[in-house]
């Protein structure tokens, strides 16, 4: 008899790899599932490893590149200007799934993806754009934090920048009594992709 418990994904490849990137891509919009936010870890000037949450905005499947926005003048820019290899992980804990990519950033200061993005930023969004001084100084004190008051309502618009991930590995981990599942997705230059079931 089967059991039905067991997801459709669970002895396949395939299934599982379009589960994971579906995962993703309803993160976007859906602001409760745990994939609306990942980690991004990038390399530090020193060779240290930084870590740091961002909201996910947007997987596109044809390049398999994920985005978040920033502002130009944090140091995660600095580090994956000088080393655009990023990772990223997410723990779906409803889905029960880990998910570790790895990935190459490209930086979207001044072109139609950076200003298409901007243009679907709410203003409380925008509102971030607008601190001084820059996001990571040092303040003396919150009172010595502001936000820019221009005329000007694209004022913070300077300081947006959009970051694409395009991902290629890709490490599935989801739990389950029945036993763990594991798999290793990885696609080369040419977009062929390798994969393989790993132990738990
Ligand atoms: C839930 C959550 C969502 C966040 N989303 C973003 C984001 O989309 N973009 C961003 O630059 N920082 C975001 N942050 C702040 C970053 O985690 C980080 O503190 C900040 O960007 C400074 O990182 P850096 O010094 O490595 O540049 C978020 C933090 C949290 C807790």
């Amino acid at each position: 008899m089967t059991d039905q418990s067991f997801p459709p994904y669970y002895d396949d490849l395939d299934a599982t790899r379009e589960h994971a990137l579906a995962l993703l891509t309803r993160g976007v919009k859906d602001r409760r599932s745990a994939m609306h936010t990942f980690t991004v870890g990038t390399i530090g000037p020193d060779g240290t490893p930084r870590q740091r949450t961002v909201v996910n905005r947007g997987y596109d499947a044809e390049t398999r590149a994920l985005r978040f926005h920033t502002d130009a003048r944090s140091p995660k820019l600095d580090e994956l200007r000088r080393d655009p290899r990023a990772s990223v992980h997410v723990y779906d804990p409803r889905a029960k799934v880990q998910l570790r990519m790895d990935a190459r950033a490209t930086i979207h200061a001044a072109d139609a993806l950076r200003q298409a993005a901007w243009d679907a930023t709410r203003d409380f969004s925008r509102e971030c754009y607008r601190v001084v001084p820059a996001p990571g100084d040092v303040a003396e004190s919150p009172s010595a934090i502001a936000f820019t008051r221009g005329d000007d309502p694209e004022e913070g618009a300077k300081n947006f920048v959009a970051v694409t991930l395009q991902i290629h590995a890709l490490e599935w981990l989801y739990l389950a009594h029945q036993g763990h599942r594991r798999a290793r997705f990885a696609w080369d230059e040419t977009g062929n992709l390798e994969q393989t079931w790993l132990v738990p």
